[in-house]
């Protein structure tokens, strides 16, 4: 099928920097990026693109470039669905948090009312490509909902897992290390990998079978986030032995088997998939009754839970046992540099324990604002509103966030941290003054000169 007019549902993290990468290397396909959130639609469509919903180097030179060229955003969604010959559905799919499968599996009701939408409105041959990362097997309930129409226009589902990370998504897609097709009809195939193909080369565009590009996708995050939990593990070893865990992430790391990347140990992995991904994982495992599978996967988020929480714990029992009433500055809220996104980031579970334990939180991130702050730590219920205000606050400047603090917590490892005047944060926080570097981040010689009491991960 040729191509002329493409729609993706979904202006999210994913849809939003895929699409405007495909526009730009496509510049003959229209592409018309739709969500049913206004809001989100609006600050797309912001003449100032400073304002993007989504904070990712080099996007924003990507959308000016493209944007009323063949780069749409709308939230007229149905007539872009009719209008387009290929459709990407890009929603979310979050953990379950109602229901069977509550906590563990992927909420798929997006990409249904995706799929009936698409089934209500299309009039003519279409193309449903999977973006948004779903369970193996789902390419056939959509199927099934697109085949029980009652007309006779044909679709074509096609799997395709977008791989980037935040923080380095255009380059990633600029870059792919490979693009993951899989469905049954060439045709289809071909039509997609011709999109990607005017700018990577064919050799790293993969063909398979839809079960296998859906597994895929679950498969390399589990895998990535695993090597994460494994040097994590190691880091409490190492503070036990007086083993230096970067030390040894690097003497693994330069095994040709093992590779340097992913081995960096943290204070926990966050963002919005790696644990949706691997607890919907887990939970197929369990309903294919393969418990040792499930087991075995089950353990990269238990050791990730343990690693936020004893970050926590050890900063209370270096703070003589108690923080009740004391300040504690957050370096960091993002779950990593470079992007604005705060989902499942370490800094909420962290700063969560901390209150609980009636500590005073001042957090400073460049990019992420006190109300997400706010409403990072409301959607955990833990307590209330007012209280949560009272209790933690965005800060203007680092300096403020650490003037008078008892302790500063690195909770992203944004490279501005390492510019700072630390000499002046060290004269302007009470006394001892702590850091507890959840990233590894600052040198700790550097910081001991100066005169703080520093404490990293694993070493
Ligand atoms: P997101 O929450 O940023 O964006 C999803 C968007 O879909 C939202 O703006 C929402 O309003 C919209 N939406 C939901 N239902 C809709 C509907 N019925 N009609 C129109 N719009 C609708 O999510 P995201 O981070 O972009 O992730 C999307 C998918 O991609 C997920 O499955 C995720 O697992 C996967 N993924 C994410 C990343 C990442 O780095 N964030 C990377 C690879 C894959
Ligand atoms: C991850 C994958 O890297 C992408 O390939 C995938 O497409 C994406 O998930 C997804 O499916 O959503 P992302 O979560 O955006 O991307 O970012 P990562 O760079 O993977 O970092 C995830 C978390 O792990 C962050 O909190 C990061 O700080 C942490 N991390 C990463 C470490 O603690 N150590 C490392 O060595 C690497």
């Amino acid at each position: 099928m040729k191509v002329t007019k493409i729609c993706c549902i979904g202006a999210g993290y994913v849809g939003g920097p895929t699409m405007a990468v495909i526009a730009k290397n496509n510049p003959n396909i229209k592409v018309t990026i739709v969500d049913i959130n206004q809001e989100r639609i609006d600050a797309w469509n912001d003449s100032d693109v400073s304002n993007l919903p989504i904070y990712e180097p080099g996007l924003a030179e990507i959308v000016e470039e493209t944007r009323g060229k063949n780069l749409f955003f709308s939230t007229e969604i149905n007539k872009a669905i009719d209008e387009s010959e290929m459709i990407f559905i890009s929603v979310n799919t979050p953990t379950k948090t109602y229901g069977k499968g509550k906590g563990m599996a992927a909420d798929l009701k997006y990409v249904e009312l995706c799929a009936r939408n698409i089934a209500k409105v299309a009039q003519t041959d279409k193309i449903v490509v999977e973006k948004s990362t779903l369970p193996v097997r789902t390419a056939q309930a959509i199927k099934s909902i697109l085949d029980h129409t009652g007309s006779d226009v044909k679709f074509d589902i096609l799997s395709n897992p977008e791989f980037l990370a935040e923080g380095t998504a255009i380059q990633d897609l600029l870059n792919p290390d490979r693009v993951l097709i899989g469905g049954e009809s060439e045709d289809a195939i071909e039509s997609l990998a011709n999109i990607y193909g005017s700018w990577v080369p064919q050799a790293q565009i993969l063909r398979t079978n839809v079960w296998s590009s859906e597994l895929s996708k679950l498969t390399a995050n589990a895998f990535l986030a695993q090597r994460i939990s494994s040097i994590n593990a190691i880091s409490e070893l190492c503070e036990k032995t007086e083993a230096n865990v970067d030390e040894v992430a690097k003497a693994i790391g330069m095994d040709s088997r093992i590779g340097p990347k992913f081995l960096k140990s943290s204070v926990g992995f966050g963002g919005s998939c790696f644990q949706k991904d691997i607890l919907n994982l887990v939970y197929i495992a369990r309903s294919y009754n393969l418990q040792a599978v499930a087991d075995y996967w089950e353990q990269v988020i238990i050791l990730n839970d343990h690693q936020k929480r004893r970050f926590a714990d050890n900063l209370i029992s270096t703070l003589y046992n108690t923080v009740s009433g004391k300040k504690i500055g957050f370096l960091g809220w993002a779950f990593k540099k470079d992007t604005n996104d705060t989902r499942e980031s370490a800094a909420i579970y962290v700063a969560d324990h901390l209150l609980n334990e009636q500590a005073s939180i001042a957090v400073y991130d460049p990019k992420v604002s006190d109300s997400k702050i706010q409403s990072d730590l409301n959607y955990l219920n833990t307590r209330s509103e007012e209280e949560n205000s009272k209790l933690i606050q965005g800060s203007a400047t680092p300096y403020d966030a650490l003037k008078d603090a008892h302790a500063v917590a690195i909770m992203t490892e944004w490279d501005e941290f390492k510019t700072y005047d630390w000499k002046k944060i060290y004269t302007q926080m009470k006394k001892p003054a702590f850091i507890f570097d959840g990233r590894n981040l600052l040198d700790k010689s550097t910081m001991e000169k100066i005169g703080f009491e520093y404490t990293s991960i694993g070493q």
